[in-house]
């Protein structure tokens, strides 16, 4: 189950999909150097959407989208993916580029843990794109990843991500006081979990049977 010393894990490289919802068909695959137009595109223009929610980073909006901050950021997701420490996807509506989840902090061992993080382009939002996506990462964090358990975590006031949460059985765990730098402050944090035993028969066949999504 440990991650493997030649730079492959399991689980990694991935395509997952298709599974049509209100917004358009949805897939996931590893990012790409060449989402960095699209990437930079929609987070420029969503910047108030995005930063209430998302950790900070040093620099401002502006600076942390400028040219090179994609092609950073990109290097940085394939090294941690080749070292099996993260699945970085990018979730494509129609082909198109909207928006990333990623399985971050793997640790294996007796553990098999993990974190899971999203966010969509706005122009799509509440279409079922992101319950979609956790949808195909958490099954394929669960089987070919190997993964026991996964943790997100949001802040009390982000009605969107926790409804996407609950509505997969995300079991809320406690709270994180001043947990993470967003928007300027140290922010308090819902922890919600799931562990592969609650799944039942995943989480993409559970939306499929509710009506909320078909396979394409
Ligand atoms: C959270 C986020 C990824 C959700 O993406 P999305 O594609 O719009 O999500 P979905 O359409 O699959 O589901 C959203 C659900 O929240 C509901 N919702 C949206 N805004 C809401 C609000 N203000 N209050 C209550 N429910 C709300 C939608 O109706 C939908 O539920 P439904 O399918 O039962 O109707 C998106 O809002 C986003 O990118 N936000 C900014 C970044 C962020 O918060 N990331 C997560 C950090 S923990």
């Amino acid at each position: 189950m440990a991650g493997q010393p030649d730079g492959k894990h399991p689980g990694w490289p991935a395509r997952l999909g298709t599974l049509r919802v209100r917004a358009g068909d949805v897939a996931l695959r590893p990012v790409r150097l060449r989402d960095g137009g699209p990437w930079r595109r929609i987070r420029v223009r969503d910047r108030d959407y995005l930063q209430r929610w998302e950790p900070s980073a040093p620099g401002t909006w502006q600076e942390r989208h400028s040219g090179l901050s994609w092609t950073t950021q990109w290097a940085g997701l394939r090294t941690l993916a080749r070292r099996g420490a993260c699945l970085p996807f990018a979730i494509t509506v129609n082909g198109v580029f909207a928006g990333q989840v990623t399985i971050g902090n793997i640790v294996r061992a007796s553990l098999q843990s993990a974190w899971i993080g999203y966010w969509v382009d706005s122009e799509l939002a509440s279409k079922g794109v992101a319950t979609a996506a956790v949808a195909l990462a958490v099954d394929h964090a669960f089987s070919d990843a190997a993964l026991h358990r996964l943790e997100a975590t949001v802040r009390p006031d982000n009605a969107a991500s926790l409804r996407v949460l609950t509505k997969h059985g995300f079991r809320e765990e406690g709270l994180f006081e001043r947990y993470l730098y967003v928007d300027g402050a140290w922010r308090d944090h819902v922890c919600f979990a799931l562990t592969a035993e609650e799944t039942g028969s995943g989480l993409v066949a559970r939306l499929i049977d509710r009506g909320g999504a078909e396979r394409v």
